[in-house]
């Protein structure tokens, strides 16, 4: 990102939610870093590291010995087959499993299992694998939802019509209302949720994640099920947060093609274990990779096309 921009989009960002910035950005993405020559993804320390992370449910072994860092205002792909892992690891990071072993560091503290009911306080917002929309709630209060830890209102669908102030309230409706617009959703913002294509549904909820503007962003498959246009155009909103707010992106994706152009990153799980990790060219020549989650595919056309083994 080019350093002038970087700065001015700090100053902007700062504007728009100043606390969640003072807070959020990782000493190496502060702005008075921003006139270093070193861009602030590389230089500093991971915003999140997991370090020998294990799980087992029964006599399944989930994840054994995950290592796994991600860098400030990195898109951090998870790739792998149905079943190796990818979801139950997105759970630890954000405290719904607790590991059998390891440790989950996210931005300088240590957790076990990180606390799941305080994660949008840690700048950390997720979405589901399936959809987990507000069906009979229109798109705005869908995307306020993602606002309801910070007002002291009791049921998210509210958040607009009982937060402490009218300031607040005012507020709310404010970020909401941007980040519509941001994700070109202003135009079906009174629509009921459930009404909505599927597409347009997984880009609300990307909507509700991006609304409080964490530092961290948990992507489970937000391109499942897509058209091949909705999926680049997922891509090129998940690309344009990163590059606005400074989100630190964690996405699983099963789309290697998709992934390959999007990512900074890929960490590769296969039966619960790492078997590569580094970026998208060095993940493609892997061999381990290739035998065993890509399959036959043997070129970049067959890589973008799902194919491989079965479940990719
Ligand atoms: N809550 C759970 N209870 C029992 N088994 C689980 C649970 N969550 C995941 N698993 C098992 O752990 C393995 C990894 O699953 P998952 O993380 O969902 O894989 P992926 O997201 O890569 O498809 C699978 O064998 C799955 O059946
Ligand atoms: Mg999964």
């Amino acid at each position: 990102m080019p350093l002038a921009s970087y700065a001015l989009g700090v100053m902007e960002a700062s504007v728009y939610a100043p606390e969640v910035f003072a807070r959020g950005l990782p000493a190496g993405a502060q702005p008075e870093n921003a006139t270093t020559a070193v861009p602030a993804a590389h230089a500093a320390a991971p915003l999140l590291s997991l370090q020998g992370i294990g799980l087992s449910f029964g006599g399944v072994v989930a994840l054994a010995d995950i290592d796994l860092s991600v860098r400030p205002c990195e898109i951090r792909a998870i790739i792998g087959p149905n079943g190796a892992g990818k979801s139950s690891l997105i759970n630890v990071i954000s405290g719904v499993y607790r590991p059998d072993r390891g440790q989950v560091r996210l931005a300088g503290a240590g957790y076990t299992q990180v606390p799941t009911q305080r994660l949008a306080h840690l700048g950390v917002a997720r979405t589901f694998q399936n959809l987990a929309l507000f069906k009979g709630l229109s798109v705005l209060d869908n995307v306020a939802s993602g606002l309801a830890y910070r007002v002291r209102s009791n049921f998210a669908g509210q958040v607009l019509g009982i937060g402490r102030s009218r300031g607040e309230r005012r507020d709310a409706l404010s970020r909401t209302d941007q980040i519509l617009e941001f994700l070109d959703l202003a135009a079906v913002r009174d629509r009921l949720a459930g009404t909505l294509p599927y597409g347009l549904q997984k880009r609300v909820e990307l909507a509700r994640a991006l609304v409080a503007q964490p530092r961290l962003l948990l992507l489970d498959e937000p391109m499942a099920g897509m058209t091949a246009s909705e999926k680049s155009e997922m891509a090129d909103f998940v690309r344009a947060a990163r590059d606005r707010f400074f989100t630190t992106v964690v996405l699983i994706e099963h789309d290697v093609g998709v992934v390959m152009g999007l990512s900074d990153r890929i960490a590769v799980l296969d039966y619960g274990r790492k078997i590569a990790d580094g970026a998208p060219d060095e993940v493609r020549n892997d061999q381990r990779v290739i035998d065993a989650y890509l399959g036959v595919a043997s070129d970049n056309e067959a890589l973008s096309q799902d194919e491989g083994r079965a479940g990719i």
